[in-house]
């Protein structure tokens, strides 16, 4: 089959079109015949090797050559203990862990997937995993929306910002998105209600208030965060600058102590709400932000977009 291989961390130069051998299926795994792949910042990180994945995930050289957790495709063969699929089934889900979706096949543990709805597509559905799984654990589980809430959105124009702002207009709540000026237009079109670009204005310094915050990038102190939430607001954040992460969990028991401001990190729990996103895509309520999509020939130019940040919503990859 073929795949997009890396033996070595390095920038989108290092990876590589190879016809490899085709997996086969554990007891617990399908075989899917992967029709389309969205690329995460894990990836990324995984590519050029940050500190945290090489602890993880091979120190010198990468353990898993194979990059790629949002897949979706079609079920090709299911393992011995496998009941929830059968051969033919559309299927998607984040198979972060393991990877493996740069290929015309992987194989996948069956709880790692939900079914395609028949509405959406495989581009759509593989745009989905993870980062409407941060939106959602993001927004209701550790933000707690409420209607008529003031909303922002920093990073807005990526995986996690598009689908977030769907997601937040179902609770009626005003949205602010902070991006780069090229990001504006989409998501001003998409619907946000006030646009910040974040090269000529800091929010943090502009007399706003929001009652809750949800950070894709968290490249700034707590205590800016801290400064522009309502009384009673919860700031959230799904990830960014790692200095910026371990101050948020060093100080986040003392800022709930002495103000009734909230502090909350977002630790993935993968695949978990799928079935709700089903439900959103099928009543038309939430969509894909869809960039691309690239032929798997094409990833080192994808990685390289993804790299420099020019993506809108998320970078789709079709085999
Ligand atoms: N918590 C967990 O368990 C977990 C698991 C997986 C991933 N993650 C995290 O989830 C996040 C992925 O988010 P995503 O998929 O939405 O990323 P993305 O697609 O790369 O989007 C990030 C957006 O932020 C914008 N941006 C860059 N610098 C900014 C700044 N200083 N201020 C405001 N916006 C800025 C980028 O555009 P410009 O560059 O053009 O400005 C881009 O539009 C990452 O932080 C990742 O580490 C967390």
């Amino acid at each position: 089959m073929k795949a997009i291989v890396y033996t070595k961390y390095g920038g989108p130069e290092v990876l590589q079109f190879k016809e490899i051998k085709k997996p086969y299926p554990k007891d617990d795994e399908v075989l899917i015949r992967v029709r389309a792949v969205s690329v995460n910042d894990w990836d990324w990180g995984l590519l050029q090797g940050d500190f945290i994945n090489r602890l993880l995930y091979g120190f010198i050289k990468p353990k898993r050559n194979i990059l790629g957790s949002d897949i979706a495709g079609r079920v090709e063969a299911v393992g011995k203990n496998v009941t929830r699929f059968k051969t033919g089934d559309d299927v998607y889900g984040d198979l972060s862990g393991q990877w493996g979706g740069l290929a015309e096949y992987t194989c996948a543990p069956e709880k790692a997937l939900a079914l395609i709805p028949p509405c959406m597509s495989f581009e759509e559905a593989a745009a989905i995993p993870q980062a409407a799984m941060l939106a959602v654990q993001g927004l209701i589980d550790k933000g707690k929306i409420q209607p008529g809430q003031k909303l922002l959105i920093n990073g807005a124009g990526g995986g996690v910002g598009t689908f977030a702002l769907q997601i937040a207009k179902l609770y009626d709540v005003e949205v602010t998105g902070v991006d780069s000026t090229n990001k504006l237009d989409m998501l001003c079109s998409m619907g946000f209600d006030h646009v910040i670009d974040y090269t000529q204005e800091d929010f943090t310094k502009s007399g706003q208030y929001y009652d809750l915050i949800l950070d894709v990038k968290t490249n700034r102190s707590i205590f800016d965060y801290v400064r522009v939430l309502s009384r009673n607001g919860v700031y959230v954040t799904v990830g960014g600058s790692i200095a910026r992460l371990l101050q948020l969990l060093l100080l986040k028991p003392w800022i709930s102590m002495i103000s009734k401001k909230q502090i909350n990190i977002v630790a993935l729990k993968p695949n978990k709400d799928l079935p709700y996103m089903n439900q959103l895509f099928i009543s038309g309520k939430v969509k894909s932000v869809i960039d691309g999509a690239y032929n798997l020939k094409d990833v080192p130019d994808a990685f390289r977009i993804f790299g420099k940040s020019e993506h809108k919503g998320k970078i789709v990859i079709t085999m």
